[in-house]
């Protein structure tokens, strides 16, 4: 007679195994992904596991009621304490009795896909450096003189196959008392190592370790930093939060900071400890929204652009602010988060993603980490929106990457009635083409300003200027209406046909709202604003046609906003203004915080950090000031939308 068949699902692996083999242990020697921390002693319930009965022709089996063993003391333990949902075992106790169908809920395995957020591009599947390890370790005795340290990494080795581990001093210090609490039972936490640092046991609970661990996924930006906190078990994000960069104070944007360290002997060190500070006052935020200690977090890996990178890390970005724009390293940095004055876990690490040049910096590795244009069928262009564009173009051939000197202008900066993004700035334009007349939604209301209740809904606010994505599309829709022509100029109130247009000077100018009569401040568009944002958008696209030259194509096949602002700008205005190439409209996706997800990607697996680092070893950076090209794609898209490029598919 042969040995029962195993058949795991869905890996669909199996095998033959005698009666009483425990089901975990099966699972192991096929290779099937399921979870242990305790190591099959009866503890951790990672190790559940659903049994199907009945017939499976596909497979031609017939499971029996009785084909594991009886729900035994063990299991009857835990779910007398615990609770184990209906029709679940514990792997570790189930034994084979007979032919099996077992299924591997998703949360049993190790390798796990995190459930995707709406606007990811790729699934994150579980591979974290740092992972739990419950051990039994042998008591000293007159014969064995080796010390509680050696034993335990001994004991440790034998279960877990895991390689030679060293300890921290802070572990050491806690190591007796551990194991005598846990009666020589402990949990540890261990970082699996990495090409900087060899594999070591951070830190060491008595007995089972209940909790969690957790990392965090920065993206570190000029204006705000954000973090989300990660459970390193789960892969869920158990709290996200951000706060405004203290470096604010320094320069609004980067080239303001990069001279102000140029013009202050400690400029550069100032703001690295402002941005540090920063940083751990967001790690105190989250944390406590979390409701866990904040030295439970002992991993974080950091996104950010080439002057935030320098400035985090201590260095002076002196060299960024000037031609060939040299990085003291563009490769990925693996550190201590003690090195950084980061409050974390007094072992945590860090992992700084590489940057890819000296203006496309580790906030872009991350965006083509998380977008993977090197993995895509299609040609994919990405543009991340903010005072510096960062623009990726490419597909598995071949990818190309450049940064372009948007400036501030669509973040607000810059234009007469501009303002950041929050409650009471005009985010929405829509231009009446009979009556000329502009119409338009706040922040914080989502009413249009022609509705009856507007003006109570927004008595709290106000109206307080335009943000970013508000002047994009007011100037779309001026140009639409005729209100602009294509070169940029305002025209007059009989030009246009819209009441709105005033002279203004030498130039006219177009009111959006007047709330004077109530307090508040005249809302208008200026012939200076739409230059401001002529430039803005030339430069973007200018950045993204020289890449396609490059490539060799007119067009591309589908276009990514990536970006906190490209989750806000309607692809449709962007278009008009020539912003972005042409299009159709449907191959224009936003994908939220790109660089945010790259982080999250780069802190959850291991192995994706590799990944990105071969990536952008072969990503070709293309520098746009050395290229005579951008000029003149500059010149032609000053014009709205551009002045030699016909844009067939927008106007179709
Ligand atoms: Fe821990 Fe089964 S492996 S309970």
């Amino acid at each position: 007679t042969t040995d029962p068949l195993v058949i795991f699902t869905p890996s669909g692996k199996r095998g033959h195994f005698p009666i009483g083999t425990p089901i975990l242990a099966a699972a192991r020697q096929l290779g099937v992904d399921l979870d242990s921390v305790c190591g099959g002693r009866g503890i951790c319930s990672k190790c559940q596991i659903s049994p199907s009965y009945g017939e499976f022709s596909k497979h031609g089996v017939t499971v029996a009621d009785d084909a594991l063993s009886p729900w035994n003391e063990v299991e009857q333990r835990y779910d007398d304490i615990r609770g184990l949902a209906k029709g679940r075992r514990l792997g570790c106790q189930a034994t084979v009795q007979g032919d099996v169908v077992v299924d591997v809920p998703p949360e049993s395995q190790v390798h796990k896909q995190v459930v995707r957020k709406r606007a990811e591009a790729r699934e994150i599947v579980m591979n974290p450096s740092t992972r739990l390890y419950y051990v039994e370790v042998n008591e000293p005795d007159m014969h064995d003189p080796s010390g509680d340290l050696e034993r335990l990494i001994k004991a440790l080795r034998a279960e877990w196959d895991l390689p030679e581990l060293e300890a921290d001093l802070g572990v050491l210090r806690s190591l007796q008392p551990a194991l005598r609490k846990g009666e020589w039972k402990v949990t540890c936490a261990i970082h699996l190592g990495d090409d900087t640092f060899s594999p070591r046991i951070m830190q060491v609970w008595p007995g089972y370790y209940e909790g969690s661990i957790y990392g965090l996924a920065v993206d570190l930006g000029s204006t705000t930093i954000a973090a989300h906190l990660c459970d390193l078990q789960s892969g869920e994000v158990v709290a996200s939060s951000g706060v405004m960069n203290p470096q604010i104070r320094f320069g609004e944007d980067l080239m303001s900071r990069v001279s102000y360290s140029m013009m202050n002997p400690s400029g550069a060190d100032e703001m690295t400890r402002a941005v540090r500070e920063g940083m751990n006052s967001l790690f105190v935020q989250i944390a406590s929204e979390a409701e866990i200690d904040r030295n439970l977090i002992v991993d974080a890996v950091f996104v950010c652009n080439p002057v935030m990178h320098h400035l985090f890390l201590g260095i002076d970005p002196f060299e960024l602010g000037q031609a060939p724009f040299a990085l003291a390293t563009s490769e990925a940095l693996a550190l201590r988060a003690i090195e950084l004055d980061l409050n974390l876990h007094p072992a945590a690490r860090v992992y700084i993603l590489p940057c890819i040049a000296g203006h496309v910096g580790a906030d872009a590795a991350a965006v083509a980490l998380s977008e993977a244009p090197n993995k895509s069928e299609d040609l994919v262009l990405i543009v991340d929106v903010g005072t510096n564009a960062e623009i990726i173009l490419g597909n598995k051939d071949k990818v190309l990457a450049c940064s372009s000197p948007t400036g501030p202008a669509f973040e607000g900066a810059q234009i007469s009635s501009g303002q950041r993004a929050a409650p009471g700035a005009i985010e929405r334009v829509e231009i009446d083409p009979v009556s000329k007349l502009p119409r338009f939604k706040v922040i914080g209301c989502d009413l249009w300003s022609d509705d009856p209740d507007f003006e109570t809904q927004t008595a709290q606010t106000g109206i307080t200027g335009i943000c970013g994505s508000g002047i994009i599309e007011m100037v779309a829709e001026m140009r639409m209406t005729g209100i602009v022509d294509a070169p940029g100029l305002i025209g007059s109130p009989e030009q246009t046909g819209s009441p709105n247009c005033f002279q203004d000077g030498r130039t006219y100018s177009f009111l959006v709202h007047d709330g004077t009569e109530t307090g508040g401040p005249k809302i208008t568009v200026t012939n200076r604003d739409i230059r401001e944002i002529q430039m803005a958008k030339a430069a973007l696209y200018s950045g993204a046609r020289l890449l396609m030259d490059k490539f060799g194509v007119d067009k591309v096949d589908r276009i990514v906003l990536a970006g906190a602002f490209g989750a806000h700008i309607s692809s449709k205005h962007a278009m008009v203004l020539g912003m972005i190439p042409d299009a159709p409209l449907n191959k224009v996706s936003s994908a939220g915080n790109a660089a945010g997800t790259g982080a999250r990607i780069a802190l959850l697996n291991r192995d994706a950090r590799k990944e990105i680092e071969d990536t952008v070893h072969e990503i070709h950076k293309i520098e746009t000031a050395i290229e005579p090209r951008f000029q003149e794609h500059f010149v032609n898209a000053s014009a709205i939308p551009n002045a030699v490029e016909p844009f067939p598919i927008l106007r179709s």
